[in-house]
Protein backbone atom coordinates (compact mmCIF):
# COMPACT_ATOMS: atom_id res chain seq x y z
CA UNK A 1 0.00 0.00 0.00
CA UNK A 2 1.40 3.24 -0.79
CA UNK A 3 2.25 5.48 1.91
CA UNK A 4 2.63 8.34 -0.50
CA UNK A 5 -1.24 8.04 -0.77
CA UNK A 6 -2.12 7.49 2.69
CA UNK A 7 -3.47 10.09 5.14
CA UNK A 8 -1.91 11.54 7.73
CA UNK A 9 -3.69 13.30 11.10
CA UNK A 10 -1.53 15.70 12.70
CA UNK A 11 -3.72 17.12 15.84
CA UNK A 12 -6.65 17.51 14.61
CA UNK A 13 -6.00 18.19 10.66
CA UNK A 14 -5.74 15.35 8.24
CA UNK A 15 -4.02 15.39 5.06
CA UNK A 16 -5.49 13.62 2.30
CA UNK A 17 -1.89 12.58 1.43
CA UNK A 18 1.76 13.04 2.10
CA UNK A 19 1.92 15.39 -0.96
CA UNK A 20 3.06 18.79 0.68
CA UNK A 21 3.88 21.78 -1.98
CA UNK A 22 6.70 23.35 -0.31
CA UNK A 23 6.70 27.18 -0.03
CA UNK A 24 7.39 29.23 -2.98
CA UNK A 25 7.59 33.11 -3.32
CA UNK A 26 6.24 34.50 -6.21
CA UNK A 27 7.23 37.91 -6.00
CA UNK A 28 3.83 38.70 -7.73
CA UNK A 29 2.22 40.87 -4.65
CA UNK A 30 1.73 44.65 -4.59
CA UNK A 31 2.07 45.96 -0.94
CA UNK A 32 1.97 42.68 -0.22
CA UNK A 33 -1.65 42.46 -1.24
CA UNK A 34 -2.51 38.88 -2.83
CA UNK A 35 -4.10 38.74 -6.17
CA UNK A 36 -5.55 36.39 -9.01
CA UNK A 37 -2.23 34.90 -9.46
CA UNK A 38 -2.16 33.86 -5.92
CA UNK A 39 -5.51 32.14 -6.05
CA UNK A 40 -5.08 30.30 -9.58
CA UNK A 41 -1.51 29.67 -8.53
CA UNK A 42 -2.32 28.03 -5.23
CA UNK A 43 -5.46 27.35 -6.09
CA UNK A 44 -4.20 24.63 -9.04
CA UNK A 45 -2.09 22.84 -6.86
CA UNK A 46 -5.06 21.94 -4.81
CA UNK A 47 -6.81 21.01 -7.70
CA UNK A 48 -3.66 18.99 -8.77
CA UNK A 49 -4.17 16.60 -5.27
CA UNK A 50 -1.61 17.95 -3.04
CA UNK A 51 -2.45 17.12 0.58
CA UNK A 52 -0.96 20.54 1.79
CA UNK A 53 -0.70 23.73 0.56
CA UNK A 54 1.84 25.97 2.07
CA UNK A 55 1.29 29.13 1.03
CA UNK A 56 4.85 31.71 0.25
CA UNK A 57 7.28 33.13 2.94
CA UNK A 58 4.53 35.88 4.02
CA UNK A 59 6.31 38.63 6.02
CA UNK A 60 5.03 39.43 9.51
CA UNK A 61 6.42 43.31 8.78
CA UNK A 62 7.58 45.30 6.19
CA UNK A 63 11.17 45.16 6.04
CA UNK A 64 10.91 41.46 6.51
CA UNK A 65 9.88 40.91 2.45
CA UNK A 66 12.84 39.66 0.14
CA UNK A 67 11.67 41.87 -2.48
CA UNK A 68 9.21 44.72 -3.20
CA UNK A 69 6.45 41.67 -4.26
CA UNK A 70 6.21 39.49 -1.67
CA UNK A 71 3.34 38.70 0.47
CA UNK A 72 2.02 40.62 3.83
CA UNK A 73 0.38 39.99 6.94
CA UNK A 74 1.42 42.86 8.90
CA UNK A 75 -2.08 44.27 9.10
CA UNK A 76 -5.98 42.99 8.97
CA UNK A 77 -5.73 44.55 5.63
CA UNK A 78 -4.25 41.66 4.08
CA UNK A 79 -6.97 39.14 5.53
CA UNK A 80 -9.15 39.38 2.87
CA UNK A 81 -7.39 38.04 0.28
CA UNK A 82 -5.50 35.43 1.76
CA UNK A 83 -8.87 34.37 3.34
CA UNK A 84 -10.15 34.08 -0.25
CA UNK A 85 -6.85 31.30 -1.25
CA UNK A 86 -7.29 29.33 2.03
CA UNK A 87 -11.18 29.05 1.47
CA UNK A 88 -10.30 27.43 -2.07
CA UNK A 89 -7.47 25.40 -1.42
CA UNK A 90 -9.94 23.71 1.07
CA UNK A 91 -13.30 23.59 -1.33
CA UNK A 92 -10.63 21.25 -3.07
CA UNK A 93 -9.86 18.59 -0.28
CA UNK A 94 -6.43 19.78 0.50
CA UNK A 95 -5.43 21.76 4.05
CA UNK A 96 -4.00 25.21 3.47
CA UNK A 97 -0.85 26.59 5.37
CA UNK A 98 1.17 29.61 5.44
CA UNK A 99 4.74 30.48 5.98
CA UNK A 100 5.34 33.24 8.19
CA UNK A 101 8.42 35.07 7.67
CA UNK A 102 11.18 37.53 8.44
CA UNK A 103 14.14 38.40 6.34
CA UNK A 104 16.35 39.72 7.86
CA UNK A 105 19.41 40.24 6.55
CA UNK A 106 18.50 39.03 3.15
CA UNK A 107 15.53 41.72 2.31
CA UNK A 108 15.57 44.53 0.27
CA UNK A 109 16.27 42.74 -2.99
CA UNK A 110 15.09 43.06 -6.44
CA UNK A 111 12.61 40.11 -7.59
CA UNK A 112 14.54 37.57 -9.13
CA UNK A 113 13.59 37.89 -12.62
CA UNK A 114 15.12 41.95 -12.22
CA UNK A 115 18.66 40.12 -10.82
CA UNK A 116 17.83 39.85 -7.45
CA UNK A 117 20.53 41.99 -6.23
CA UNK A 118 20.22 44.03 -3.00
CA UNK A 119 18.24 47.09 -3.93
CA UNK A 120 19.26 50.88 -3.19
CA UNK A 121 17.89 53.21 -0.19
CA UNK A 122 16.77 55.19 -3.29
CA UNK A 123 15.60 52.19 -5.73
CA UNK A 124 12.88 51.05 -3.30
CA UNK A 125 14.89 49.12 -1.26
CA UNK A 126 15.33 49.48 2.85
CA UNK A 127 17.41 49.75 5.61
CA UNK A 128 17.77 45.14 6.55
CA UNK A 129 17.97 44.26 9.96
CA UNK A 130 20.22 41.34 11.31
CA UNK A 131 21.40 39.95 14.94
CA UNK A 132 24.67 41.20 14.18
CA UNK A 133 26.44 43.61 11.65
CA UNK A 134 27.22 41.40 9.26
CA UNK A 135 25.68 41.74 5.61
CA UNK A 136 24.69 38.15 3.62
CA UNK A 137 26.87 39.26 1.00
CA UNK A 138 30.29 41.27 1.49
CA UNK A 139 29.01 44.44 -0.31
CA UNK A 140 25.47 44.18 0.81
CA UNK A 141 24.76 47.45 3.29
CA UNK A 142 25.37 46.57 6.95
CA UNK A 143 22.38 45.52 8.47
CA UNK A 144 21.07 47.33 11.44
CA UNK A 145 21.56 45.05 14.67
CA UNK A 146 18.19 44.94 16.69
CA UNK A 147 17.65 45.66 20.07
CA UNK A 148 15.73 43.51 22.60
CA UNK A 149 13.15 45.82 22.10
CA UNK A 150 13.32 45.67 18.56
CA UNK A 151 13.23 41.90 19.21
CA UNK A 152 9.93 42.06 21.38
CA UNK A 153 7.70 43.86 18.92
CA UNK A 154 8.74 41.21 16.22
CA UNK A 155 7.79 38.58 18.41
CA UNK A 156 4.31 40.44 18.80
CA UNK A 157 4.76 40.88 14.83
CA UNK A 158 4.55 37.09 14.56
CA UNK A 159 1.80 36.70 16.86
CA UNK A 160 -0.52 39.33 15.15
CA UNK A 161 0.45 37.40 12.07
CA UNK A 162 -0.68 34.28 13.64
CA UNK A 163 -3.22 35.80 14.46
CA UNK A 164 -4.53 36.90 11.34
CA UNK A 165 -3.91 33.79 9.63
CA UNK A 166 -6.51 31.93 11.64
CA UNK A 167 -8.86 34.92 10.81
CA UNK A 168 -8.07 33.81 6.85
CA UNK A 169 -8.76 30.45 7.54
CA UNK A 170 -5.17 28.77 7.39
CA UNK A 171 -4.99 24.98 9.23
CA UNK A 172 -1.21 24.96 8.98
CA UNK A 173 1.75 27.57 10.08
CA UNK A 174 4.81 26.66 9.23
CA UNK A 175 7.50 29.45 10.77
CA UNK A 176 10.35 29.85 8.31
CA UNK A 177 13.55 29.86 10.40
CA UNK A 178 15.74 28.31 7.31
CA UNK A 179 17.24 30.15 4.10
CA UNK A 180 19.43 32.72 5.93
CA UNK A 181 16.42 34.72 6.90
CA UNK A 182 16.23 36.16 10.30
CA UNK A 183 15.25 33.86 12.81
CA UNK A 184 17.84 31.49 11.03
CA UNK A 185 20.64 34.44 11.28
CA UNK A 186 20.12 34.17 15.21
CA UNK A 187 20.39 30.34 15.35
CA UNK A 188 23.82 30.56 13.38
CA UNK A 189 27.44 31.39 15.40
CA UNK A 190 28.15 32.67 11.93
CA UNK A 191 25.46 35.15 11.87
CA UNK A 192 24.77 35.96 15.45
CA UNK A 193 27.56 37.84 17.05
CA UNK A 194 25.29 39.19 20.11
CA UNK A 195 26.63 39.43 23.78
CA UNK A 196 23.29 39.48 24.79
CA UNK A 197 20.81 37.21 26.11
CA UNK A 198 19.98 36.30 21.93
CA UNK A 199 23.50 35.33 21.12
CA UNK A 200 26.56 33.43 22.44
CA UNK A 201 25.43 29.56 23.78
CA UNK A 202 23.09 27.58 21.89
CA UNK A 203 20.34 28.03 24.38
CA UNK A 204 20.57 32.20 23.73
CA UNK A 205 20.82 31.68 20.09
CA UNK A 206 17.48 30.06 20.04
CA UNK A 207 15.94 31.64 22.69
CA UNK A 208 14.42 34.13 19.39
CA UNK A 209 12.86 31.29 18.03
CA UNK A 210 11.24 29.78 20.75
CA UNK A 211 9.96 33.09 21.84
CA UNK A 212 8.72 33.14 18.27
CA UNK A 213 7.09 29.69 19.04
CA UNK A 214 5.41 30.51 22.25
CA UNK A 215 3.73 33.20 21.11
CA UNK A 216 2.63 32.04 17.55
CA UNK A 217 0.94 29.13 19.76
CA UNK A 218 -0.87 31.60 21.71
CA UNK A 219 -2.34 32.51 19.39
CA UNK A 220 -2.85 29.35 17.24
CA UNK A 221 -5.57 26.89 18.01
CA UNK A 222 -4.41 23.99 19.82
CA UNK A 223 -6.08 21.63 17.01
CA UNK A 224 -3.85 23.00 14.68
CA UNK A 225 -0.51 21.90 13.42
CA UNK A 226 2.10 24.17 13.77
CA UNK A 227 5.30 23.16 11.37
CA UNK A 228 9.10 25.01 11.43
CA UNK A 229 11.27 25.13 8.83
CA UNK A 230 14.95 25.13 9.63
CA UNK A 231 17.92 24.81 7.50
CA UNK A 232 19.39 21.82 9.11
CA UNK A 233 23.31 22.64 8.72
CA UNK A 234 24.95 25.82 7.20
CA UNK A 235 27.00 23.63 5.46
CA UNK A 236 29.96 25.51 6.63
CA UNK A 237 32.96 24.99 9.36
CA UNK A 238 31.83 26.46 12.94
CA UNK A 239 28.16 27.11 11.58
CA UNK A 240 24.78 25.87 12.55
CA UNK A 241 24.83 21.89 12.46
CA UNK A 242 22.54 18.63 12.13
CA UNK A 243 23.54 17.88 16.04
CA UNK A 244 22.21 21.08 16.67
CA UNK A 245 19.16 21.07 14.74
CA UNK A 246 18.43 17.52 16.61
CA UNK A 247 18.79 19.29 19.67
CA UNK A 248 16.65 22.42 18.72
CA UNK A 249 14.22 19.45 17.56
CA UNK A 250 13.61 18.26 20.82
CA UNK A 251 13.39 21.93 22.19
CA UNK A 252 10.33 22.66 20.04
CA UNK A 253 8.36 19.50 20.60
CA UNK A 254 8.47 20.39 24.05
CA UNK A 255 6.91 24.24 22.63
CA UNK A 256 4.06 21.61 20.58
CA UNK A 257 5.86 22.22 17.15
CA UNK A 258 4.16 19.28 15.43
CA UNK A 259 6.33 19.21 12.67
CA UNK A 260 10.17 20.00 11.48
CA UNK A 261 10.16 21.14 7.79
CA UNK A 262 13.90 19.97 7.12
CA UNK A 263 16.20 21.91 4.77
CA UNK A 264 19.50 23.44 4.61
CA UNK A 265 21.80 26.01 3.80
CA UNK A 266 21.09 29.94 2.54
CA UNK A 267 22.74 31.63 5.78
CA UNK A 268 26.53 31.82 3.98
CA UNK A 269 26.75 33.01 0.72
CA UNK A 270 29.58 30.85 -0.70
CA UNK A 271 29.17 27.45 1.02
CA UNK A 272 28.90 24.58 -1.08
CA UNK A 273 25.60 22.49 -0.99
CA UNK A 274 26.45 18.60 -2.45
CA UNK A 275 22.79 19.24 -4.90
CA UNK A 276 21.81 15.82 -5.97
CA UNK A 277 18.56 14.18 -5.80
CA UNK A 278 17.46 13.72 -2.25
CA UNK A 279 20.40 15.45 -1.08
CA UNK A 280 18.68 16.64 2.32
CA UNK A 281 16.74 13.47 3.09
CA UNK A 282 19.42 11.97 5.81
CA UNK A 283 18.33 15.40 8.22
CA UNK A 284 14.80 14.81 8.38
CA UNK A 285 15.88 10.95 8.81
CA UNK A 286 18.20 11.69 11.76
CA UNK A 287 15.59 14.66 13.32
CA UNK A 288 12.64 12.29 12.72
CA UNK A 289 14.71 9.93 15.47
CA UNK A 290 13.92 12.41 18.16
CA UNK A 291 10.03 11.27 18.17
CA UNK A 292 8.82 14.55 16.13
CA UNK A 293 7.08 14.54 12.25
CA UNK A 294 9.27 15.40 10.17
CA UNK A 295 9.29 16.57 6.12
CA UNK A 296 11.80 16.65 4.03
CA UNK A 297 12.30 18.38 0.69
CA UNK A 298 14.87 19.26 -1.77
CA UNK A 299 15.08 17.36 -5.31
CA UNK A 300 12.58 14.91 -5.30
CA UNK A 301 10.64 14.58 -8.63
CA UNK A 302 9.63 10.97 -8.91
CA UNK A 303 6.77 9.22 -7.12
CA UNK A 304 8.96 6.01 -6.37
CA UNK A 305 11.42 8.54 -4.62
CA UNK A 306 9.28 10.07 -2.75
CA UNK A 307 7.22 6.77 -1.63
CA UNK A 308 11.08 4.93 -1.06
CA UNK A 309 11.49 7.65 1.56
CA UNK A 310 8.57 7.42 3.70
CA UNK A 311 8.63 3.39 3.17
CA UNK A 312 11.77 3.87 4.67
CA UNK A 313 11.27 5.91 7.78
CA UNK A 314 13.46 8.79 6.58
CA UNK A 315 9.88 11.56 7.02
CA UNK A 316 6.51 11.83 7.40
CA UNK A 317 5.91 14.00 4.42
CA UNK A 318 7.41 14.85 1.01
CA UNK A 319 7.45 18.45 0.35
CA UNK A 320 7.61 19.31 -3.57
CA UNK A 321 8.92 22.48 -4.78
CA UNK A 322 10.06 23.09 -8.71
CA UNK A 323 8.70 19.83 -9.87
CA UNK A 324 5.22 21.25 -8.92
CA UNK A 325 5.85 24.30 -10.99
CA UNK A 326 6.29 22.59 -13.57
CA UNK A 327 3.47 20.43 -13.06
CA UNK A 328 0.47 21.21 -10.47
CA UNK A 329 -0.86 17.79 -11.29
CA UNK A 330 2.16 15.72 -10.20
CA UNK A 331 0.00 14.26 -7.68
CA UNK A 332 -2.19 12.46 -10.21
CA UNK A 333 0.73 11.13 -12.23
CA UNK A 334 2.68 9.72 -8.84
CA UNK A 335 -0.92 8.17 -7.45
CA UNK A 336 -0.92 6.08 -11.31
CA UNK A 337 2.46 5.17 -11.05
CA UNK A 338 2.26 3.67 -7.65
CA UNK A 339 -1.14 2.06 -8.19
CA UNK A 340 -2.73 4.22 -5.78
CA UNK A 341 -6.27 5.68 -5.27
CA UNK A 342 -6.74 9.23 -5.32
CA UNK A 343 -9.95 11.15 -5.71
CA UNK A 344 -9.85 13.63 -9.11
CA UNK A 345 -11.98 16.77 -9.07
CA UNK A 346 -14.92 15.70 -10.90
CA UNK A 347 -14.85 18.13 -13.57
CA UNK A 348 -11.54 16.21 -14.65
CA UNK A 349 -12.77 12.67 -14.11
CA UNK A 350 -12.97 12.24 -17.98
CA UNK A 351 -9.48 12.52 -18.29
CA UNK A 352 -8.64 9.84 -15.19
C1 LIG B 1 10.74 30.12 -6.85
C2 LIG B 1 11.09 29.58 -5.48
C3 LIG B 1 10.67 30.28 -4.36
C4 LIG B 1 10.96 29.78 -3.08
N1 LIG B 1 10.46 30.43 -1.98
C5 LIG B 1 10.56 29.85 -0.76
C6 LIG B 1 9.83 30.35 0.35
O1 LIG B 1 9.01 31.27 0.23
N2 LIG B 1 10.03 29.75 1.55
C7 LIG B 1 10.87 28.68 1.70
O2 LIG B 1 11.02 28.19 2.82
N3 LIG B 1 11.51 28.14 0.64
C8 LIG B 1 11.35 28.69 -0.57
N4 LIG B 1 11.92 28.09 -1.65
C9 LIG B 1 12.59 26.79 -1.49
C10 LIG B 1 11.58 25.65 -1.78
O3 LIG B 1 10.52 25.67 -0.85
C11 LIG B 1 12.28 24.28 -1.70
O4 LIG B 1 12.76 24.09 -0.41
C12 LIG B 1 13.42 24.18 -2.73
O5 LIG B 1 13.01 24.65 -3.99
C13 LIG B 1 13.92 22.74 -2.87
O6 LIG B 1 12.88 21.89 -3.25
P1 LIG B 1 12.67 21.42 -4.80
O7 LIG B 1 13.95 20.81 -5.26
O8 LIG B 1 11.53 20.42 -4.73
O9 LIG B 1 12.31 22.63 -5.58
C14 LIG B 1 11.69 28.58 -2.94
C15 LIG B 1 12.13 27.93 -4.08
C16 LIG B 1 11.82 28.39 -5.33
C17 LIG B 1 12.26 27.62 -6.54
Amino acid sequence: MSKLFSTLAVKKIILRNRIVMSPMCQYSSSDGFANDWHLVHYGSRATGGAGLVIVEATAVSPEGRITPGDLGIWSDEYITGLERIAGFIHSKGAVAGIQLAHAGRKGSCAVPWKGGKQLGLDKGGWQTIAPSEIPYFPDDRIPRPLDTDDIGKLISAFRAAAKRARMAGFRVIEIHSAHGYLLHEFLSPLSNRRTDEYGGGFQNRIRFLTRVVEAVRSEWPAENPLFVRISATDWTEGGWSLEDSIQLASVLKGLDVDLIDCSSGGNIFDAVLPLEPGYQVPFSAEIRKTGILTGTVGLITQAGQAESILQEGKADVVLIGRELLRNPYFPFHAARSLGAEHEWPVQYLRAK
